[in-house]
């Protein structure tokens, strides 16, 4: 006769069925060298979710810094950030970074304010986003500076390695920021520039990875 077995409670013959800690002991006993990983597995995701406020799995390389003073950090899925990079989120800051936006090693990204990178991105190594100048400045000519603007930075822009990104600045959807370029100034849409500061030297057709 077939006898079923309800996981929370008796078995048709009387017996007690299996409980948790049944399977727990079964899983610890059989486990194996799964055993070793499938805790700090656990608490990185744990981690993860709490740095991300994305459901989505995003890859942070070796040695990526994090601060996150109260601010937010959002990011789309597939998101990757490579080996050291630093990222710092001031306590009313909002980072956002899009799906399949690639961040290369060693690069700096502060928000201060709003720093919005959009979808499908290639920031390079060594490169510098940060929307403050982060100290007080006066100038006899203009006055007290502006500390924090916002920067945009659209979907599929290219950003080649030592670049800089300042405060303030749109950077049109598609465009390619050359090695080396500091931004100072809007680049419109599918526009190549580069140079200190950068100026637009060409149309861009289309990028590939
Ligand atoms: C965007 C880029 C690819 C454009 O290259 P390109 O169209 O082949 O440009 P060219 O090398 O033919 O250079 C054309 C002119 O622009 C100048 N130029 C090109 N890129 C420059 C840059 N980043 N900074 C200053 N000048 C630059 C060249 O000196 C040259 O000037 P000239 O005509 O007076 O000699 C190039 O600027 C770049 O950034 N290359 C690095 C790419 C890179 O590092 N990739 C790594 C993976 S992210």
């Amino acid at each position: 006769m077939r006898e079923t077995v309800h996981a929370w409670g008796l078995s048709d013959s009387g017996e007690p069925a299996p409980g948790l800690g049944y399977y727990w002991h079964r899983f610890w006993e059989f486990g194996g060298d799964f055993r070793l990983w499938i805790l700090p597995m656990c608490l990185r995701g744990i981690l993860r979710r709490h740095q991300f406020d994305s459901p989505h799995i995003v890859a942070l390389g070796k040695g990526v810094t994090i601060i996150r003073r109260g601010g937010q950090l959002v990011t789309g899925s597939g998101v990757r950030i490579a080996d050291h990079c630093f990222i710092d989120v001031g306590a009313r800051g909002l980072l956002s970074i899009g799906t399949r936006t690639v961040i290369g090693p060693y690069t700096r990204i502060m928000a201060a304010t709003e720093v919005r990178i959009g979808v499908r991105c290639m920031i390079s190594w060594n490169c510098s986003i940060f929307d403050s100048i982060g100290h007080r400045l006066w100038l006899e000519e203009t006055g007290e500076a502006e500390i924090e603007a916002p920067i945009t930075i659209g979907d599929d822009v290219w950003i080649g390695p030592y670049s800089i990104i300042m405060k303030g600045v749109t950077i049109g959807p598609g465009s390619v920021i050359g090695a080396g370029s500091v931004v100072r100034r809007d680049v419109p849409p599918k526009t190549l520039v580069y140079g200190n500061p950068a100026r637009p030297a060409g149309r861009v057709v289309r990028w590939e990875r």
